[in-house]
């Protein structure tokens, strides 16, 4: 049985609808913190069970039965938890249900130099894993190509897109990483550790996404703050300290370009071109 991590969650929902094309139901199981939340999946016919990463023993009752895990990194840092801590115990949990392989969504900056304090966590985990004596693979997903919508903010109706300097980034969308994850579980093996980046087809930076809003017809114009304001334009908008060094390591990290290479390996895995920014963009605007 496949148990896929943050089913409740856009990334693993869209894995459980995109494995459900590829395995019957009977061998697809979810662990979520609130199973009221996945009711649509067991009335697919998947297998729901509780799990919370802060709750070692959910884990191993979730997780029974499993020859693989799909583990949805959390989002833990979004709530003040511990992201690791949680990525240790869901190893643990895996090994003591006697799981065999574990497949982790990681990052394509993941490194533990990296100035994006969740690529760091995911390099950690990566350390976790190969430690764990478990079969594992870890996908290299790019960065969300939704994340890149919601740095463009409210430029589309503004006509202003200002933010930190920034760099080339090769967006993915979750629809296509979704559907390369569901088939790196059912054909095991394809990919031992971690993946190539998992990327769409272009490097894309904020004055691109302007360009291309601008072209369909909606002129975005791209304007560079100093680092420096970061935090006040943030709190103005009643945003926290904490989000203005997240977002001011995003910012370094992509001007670093480690966002930014661009691979065939998710085009080659899925079978059709990934989704651009421009397919997105266009879809905001009713184009
Ligand atoms: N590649 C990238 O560029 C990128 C960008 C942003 C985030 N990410 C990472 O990718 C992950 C998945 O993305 P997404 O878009 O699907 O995020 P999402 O919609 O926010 O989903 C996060 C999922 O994690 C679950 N979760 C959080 N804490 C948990 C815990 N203690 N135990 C078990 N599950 C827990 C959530 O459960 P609930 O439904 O119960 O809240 C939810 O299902 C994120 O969590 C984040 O780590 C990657």
């Amino acid at each position: 049985m496949i148990i896929v991590t943050g089913a409740t969650g856009q990334l693993g929902h869209a894995v459980v609808l995109a494995l459900l094309k590829l395995v019957p139901a009977s061998e697809i199981g979810v662990s979520v913190r609130d199973p009221r939340k996945a009711s649509d999946l067991e009335a697919l016919g998947v297998r729901v069970r509780q799990g919370d990463f802060a709750d070692p023993a959910s884990l191993q009752h979730a997780f029974g039965g499993a020859t693989q895990v799909l583990m949805v990194s959390s989002n833990a840092w979004a709530y003040g938890g511990d992201p690791l801590a949680q990525h240790q115990a869901a190893i643990e949990a895996a090994h003591a249900a006697g799981v065999r392989r574990v497949v982790y969504t990681s990052q394509i900056a993941a490194s533990p130099t990296s100035a994006f304090a969740p690529a760091v966590d995911h390099a950690a985990t990566e350390e976790l894993l190969r430690q764990s004596g478990l079969a594992w693979t870890s996908l290299r997903n790019g960065f969300y190509a939704s994340s890149g919508l919601m740095s463009m903010g409210n430029s589309l109706d503004t006509g202003l897109l200002e933010a930190p300097a920034d760099g080339k980034v090769a967006w993915a969308a979750h629809a296509d990483l979704a559907e390369a994850a569901a088939i790196l579980m059912a054909n095991p093996g394809r990919y031992e550790g971690p993946t190539p980046p998992l990327t769409g087809s272009q490097a894309l930076d904020l004055a691109d996404l302007a360009a291309i809003a601008t072209e369909l017809g909606r002129p975005v114009q791209r304007i560079v703050f100093p680092d420096e304001q970061l935090g006040a334009k943030l709190e103005a908008r009643g945003m926290l300290a904490s989000a203005a060094r997240f977002m001011l390591g995003n910012a370094i990290a992509s001007r670093n370009g480690e966002f930014g290479p661009v691979d065939p390996a998710l085009e080659q895995l899925i079978g059709h071109p990934p989704t651009t920014m421009r397919d997105l963009i266009a879809a905001k605007l009713g184009r």
